[in-house]
Parts: C-alpha cells; structure tokens; sequence
C-alpha cells in the first residue's frame, strides 16, 4: 500500500476549532485529511491504523510564525539547527513554522534567501516557511520584495526599528517598503522599538557601571514600544494601509496603540510570545547575579508592578492581539549568554520557546483567561491565515493537510531543561507545571510522536509556498 493511500482513523476525540468543540472522527488519507465523521460512523471503513483519542482534545497542529533556528545574531548563533528547533516544535504540538531569512545590508535579497534555503532543506521535521528580515532597505530590496512575493512565496518582511548599525531602517527606509508592500499585496512585520534612544540610555547606564541583565529592560522602556508601533502604525496609514503586523508586543501601550488602530479599521494586527504573558523584569531578568541573562530579548520582559500581561492576555481575548507565537531564538547559558557578562548590551537577545507555547497558551484556558476555541485560534488558525497558509494549515477540513495533534487536556507538562528537546542548556520556563500535555502528533499524515516516542525525520519537513494574508478586509 502507498504512503499516498494510506488511511488513519481518529477515533472518540473531541475536534476543537475556532467555532467549537465536538465529538468528531477523523479521516485522514495519504497526507491530507479526507472527512470528519459523526462518532462511529467511520466503523465500517476498512483503514491501516486507528488513534484512539477517547478523552482527548483533537486539534490543527500548531502553527508558529516566528522562530530563529540558528540565526547569527549578538556575535554567535541561535542554538536550535532547523533540525533540532523542527523536532522540538514537534514535541510541543506545533507541525508548521514560519522562520526568518535575513538580508543584512548590502547583501543581495535572492542570495540571502538562497542561503536560508540550504540551512533549512532536507533538516526539517516539519513544514516550514520563510519570512524576509530586510536589514538594508534600498532600490534592489524594493523591487525583490515583488519578486519574493510573487514568485518564492514569501509574503511577508520583518523591518527593525530597533538594533542601530545591524537591522535597524530608518522612517524613510521603512516608509518605502511599505509603499512596496501595498503595491505588492505582502505584510510589513514590525519589531517596533525606538533603536537610537534605546542605545542613549544603554550608554548612560554602561557610564554608570550598571552592567546587570535587569538594565537590558530598564532600558527599554515600555513608553518606546508604544512611540514605535504608534510611528509603524502612522507609516502603514501614509503608505496606504498597508498591512502591518507587530511582532513581540510586550508593553500595554503597545496594545493600547494596537486596539486604537484596529477600532479605526486599520490593517493593523498583532502577536504576543508566551514568556510576556508569564515571566517578568522583577522575577527573572531581575535575577540575581548573572542569572537574568536567560531571560534577555528584545523587547524585553516588563514590570509586575505594572498591567503589561493582564493587558497582553485582554488583548489576546479581544483579537487586538491575533497570534501567540514564540520568537524562539534560543543562546545557551553556559557559553552564549555568557559574552554579556560584564556588559548586559552584549548579552544575546533571545530565548528559546518553540516547544511549550501549545501548552502554556492551553494553561491559559485552564486558568480561565482564553477559551478552548480562542486557544487553537491564537496558536493554529489565526497565524496560518495571517501569513497565507489557509486552509492548507490551521484547520481540520477535508482536503487540509493532517497536521494533527491529539491532546490530553488531563495531562501534565513539566518543563525542563533536563527533559526538553530543544538544543539549549536551560528553559525561561524551568519547573512549571502545566495542565495538559501533546500525545499524538501527525505532520500530514504520518504519524512523528506518539505517547512520548519521537518518530519523525529530519527532511520530511517541506518548504510552504505562501501567499498574501487571508485576514484582511
Ligand atoms: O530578542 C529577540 N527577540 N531575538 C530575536 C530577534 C528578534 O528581534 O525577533
Ligand atoms: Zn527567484
Ligand atoms: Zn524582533
Ligand atoms: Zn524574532
């Protein structure tokens, strides 16, 4: 019997979507999902293999749209190879990413894409897509995000307002690409920080002799996320609402900026990261001695005392924030982080999540923040039709690939370094324990972990052509 032909029936689950919660069969035949069934109804069918998914949650697999597997970044590089990163996803219930390729300045846009391409081909467990950092706006990059978008299915591209001699684009730079973007139908993805000011304060905190990680966010004050996404938000308007996507959003006055926009119409959508809903400056980049240093990205993890993850989990009720994804850029502690000892500035910005955002989104359910609906909302259906990938990705629905992860909502996940899958010496979420835990998952149609044994390939994985966002009006 061929791969193409083979049939899986998911028995006694309950389908979870964004509308709802049902008791439903699954059919899944070769690598795409061929029917749901009322309970039993598939009895009769002859099939190779049933799942037993009686108790459990039967869900889309998670969609991840924003990781950095090995990314050199800080002087070093991201820990987690597309090999490693894709088989940590896969642990966690997530069966498609979206990575980054990056042009730095002066480079060639093709070459870079090209480059990102080998790192990725044949390692990767599961499908996978590319967004496009441009660090160096110019008439070439211009007229090669046409190109991107029209031709490799690459419709999105991540500019910095932050990162001053590496990423960063200027207002005018910025300005441009988003007039290319509307012509050409792509999303503006923004990390929006004031770069320049951010780099006074951290001058004046270094000529100080405060050299801790805790000064990585007292430097990056919250007020600079909202001036920044306030000036993307004005940039898309003057570029013609042109589609922008705030990534990271970690501060209040970044969502507060948000909903405005968005009650005005605006094409204006957001994500959020599970670290900004559940760590903070005081607790963990406040860590004491080096300790903090984990806990260092950009944007950077906010005050208790203040209103940022109330806020942040609001605005993930209210769809002001759409997506949870992970920016999982992962730097070991031992011999990564460490260049920042003695200089918070030269501490890799990142941390590493890929393989327990479903989880710790799901614990928002448990602890009443999100509903079932919203939580596959937010991880799966959201951000495979934010970046084109719908219905393909994202749903259960006949013809949809079987990206499919049968979940125990009774279970438990306890996170550690000790047993965690991703390439990285320690975990920003190490001992906790969570209610709920991924028991089965499938990457179409085949079958890549199931009750804690690992069984997928690096290079089953394969490239996602993507096109325009589908959540625009
Ligand atoms: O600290 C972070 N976020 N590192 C990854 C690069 C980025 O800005 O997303
Ligand atoms: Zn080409
Ligand atoms: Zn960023
Ligand atoms: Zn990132």
């Amino acid at each position: 019997m061929s791969l193409a032909s083979r049939r899986t029936l998911v028995t006694g689950g309950t389908v979870v979507s964004t509308t709802g919660a049902t008791p439903m069969d699954v059919l899944v035949e070769g690598e795409r999902i061929a029917a749901l069934l009322a309970p039993g109804a598939g009895e009769g069918f002859t099939v190779d293999a049933t799942i037993d998914a009686a108790g459990m949650y039967v869900l889309p697999g998670g969609v991840d749209v924003h990781t950095h597997m090995q990314l050199p970044f800080g002087g070093t590089e991201a820990s987690d190879t597309f090999e490693t990163g894709t088989r940590a996803a896969v642990w966690g219930g997530t069966t498609t990413i979206v990575d980054f390729a990056v042009q730095r300045a002066g480079e060639v846009v093709q070459e870079s894409l090209a480059a990102w391409h080998e790192k990725a081909a044949g390692n990767c467990a599961i499908d996978y897509g590319f967004h496009m950092i441009l660090g160096g706006v110019d008439d070439d990059a211009l007229k090669a995000m046409d190109h991107l978008a029209e031709h490799e299915g690459i419709s999105s591209f991540k500019l910095f307002m932050a990162y001053p001699g590496v990423f960063l684009s200027d207002d005018g730079q910025i300005l441009r690409a988003m007039q290319q973007a509307s012509g050409n139908g792509s999303t503006i993805m923004m990390h929006a920080e004031n770069g320049s000011a951010i780099d006074v304060l951290v001058s004046q905190a270094l000529a100080r002799g405060d050299v801790d990680p805790v000064h990585h966010g007292l430097t990056r004050p919250s007020a600079m996320e909202g001036e920044a996404v306030n000036r993307a938000i004005a940039l898309a308007e003057v570029a013609g609402d042109t589609p922008l996507y705030i990534v990271h959003v970690s501060a209040s006055q970044a969502v507060e900026r948000i909903a405005e926009a968005r009650s005005q119409g605006r094409n204006v959508f957001a994500e959020t990261c599970p670290q900004y809903l559940y760590l903070t400056l005081e607790d963990h980049l406040g860590a004491p001695g080096f300790e903090g240093a984990k806990y260092v990205c950009s944007t950077p993890l906010r005050s208790r005392h203040e209103s940022h993850a109330a806020d942040l989990w609001k605005g993930l009720r209210t769809d002001d924030l759409a997506v949870v994804s992970t920016d999982h850029c992962p730097f070991c502690f031992k011999d990564q982080k460490e260049l920042g000892r003695g200089n918070f500035a030269k501490i890799p910005n990142g941390m590493g999540g890929v393989e327990h955002r479903m989880d710790l989104i799901h614990q928002g359910v448990v602890d009443g923040e999100l509903s079932l609906q919203r939580w596959v909302e937010t991880c799966s259906t959201t951000p495979a039709r934010m970046f084109g990938m719908y219905p393909r990705k994202g749903v259960l629905a006949p013809g949809s690939d079987a990206d499919i992860v049968v979940y125990d909502p009774k279970g438990t996940t306890r996170i550690s370094a000790e047993t965690h899958h991703m390439a990285i010496d320690y975990s920003a979420f190490e001992g906790f324990e969570l209610t709920g835990a991924v028991r089965t998952v499938m990457s179409r149609g085949t079958v890549v972990l199931d009750r804690g044994v690992y069984s997928g390939r690096p290079g089953h994985g394969r490239f996602l052509k993507r096109g325009p966002s589908q959540y625009l009006r």
